[in-house]
């Protein structure tokens, strides 16, 4: 029984090291991770696009309702996911991890008289904002790369393709009253607390 056991960790653990050398999970740097998370989401020019398998593959870090000018019910709904690891890491040190995706989903609502109330809910999807964690400086050249962030917005249209073109005009000086938690608004993830 105890050989069993045995065995099964170690084929576990080959399972994460592939066809290369040995590796454990204490050795994967931070260079790794970004590697297995984002390089899906970044090409080589450092273009982004959105993640296709988020809805399944990423965890829910939470969500916003930005309320109607006039009237009940709100006029948005936001819906951010974190890749696989970024909330563990998080919780465990405070910081976004390098190669962090987060996926904010920006719905236009329908709001209706539902047994709980007025209740809004999602629509129609107007796009996605995408950013990536990048904790060296990897596109130094790149307008939409910059404080330790990739930024870009997308179109419902098109995933693969942002509209964005520099980050410093588009994104940060909305995002500066988050300035000091990384960016991110960190105060509205319940998921990010111990
Ligand atoms: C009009 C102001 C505004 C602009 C412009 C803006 N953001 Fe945001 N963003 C916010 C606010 C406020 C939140 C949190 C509350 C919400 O979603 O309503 C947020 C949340 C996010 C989130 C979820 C994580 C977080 O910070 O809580 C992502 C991802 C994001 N924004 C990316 C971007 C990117 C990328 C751009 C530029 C392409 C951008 N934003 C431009 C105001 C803005």
């Amino acid at each position: 029984m105890r050989i069993v056991i045995a065995l099964g960790a170690a084929l576990a653990g080959l399972s994460v090291i592939g066809a290369g050398a040995v590796t454990t999970y204490a050795q994967m740097d931070k260079h790794s991770r970004y590697e297995g998370t984002a390089a899906a989401v970044v090409d080589d020019k450092g273009n982004l696009h959105v993640p296709p398998d988020y809805r399944t593959a990423y965890q829910v870090l939470g969500s916003w309702a930005v309320a109607k000018d006039d009237g009940p019910g709100s006029k948005q709904l936001h819906v951010v996911y974190a890749s696989p690891g970024t909330i563990a890491a998080y919780r465990k040190d405070g910081h976004f991890p390098d190669g962090a995706v987060l996926v904010k989903e920006v719905f236009d609502t329908t709001t209706n008289d539902m047994t709980t109330g007025t209740v809004s809910s999602a629509g129609t999807l107007a796009g996605w904002f995408v950013m990536v964690k990048d904790s060296t400086g990897r596109f130094p050249g790149n307008k939409l790369w910059g404080d330790g962030w990739g930024w870009s917005w997308f179109d419902a249209a098109d995933p693969q393709k942002t509209t964005s073109t520099d980050y410093t005009a588009d994104c940060q000086s909305c995002h500066e009253p988050a300035r000091q938690s990384d960016w991110i608004y960190t105060h509205g993830y319940p998921v990010l607390k111990q």
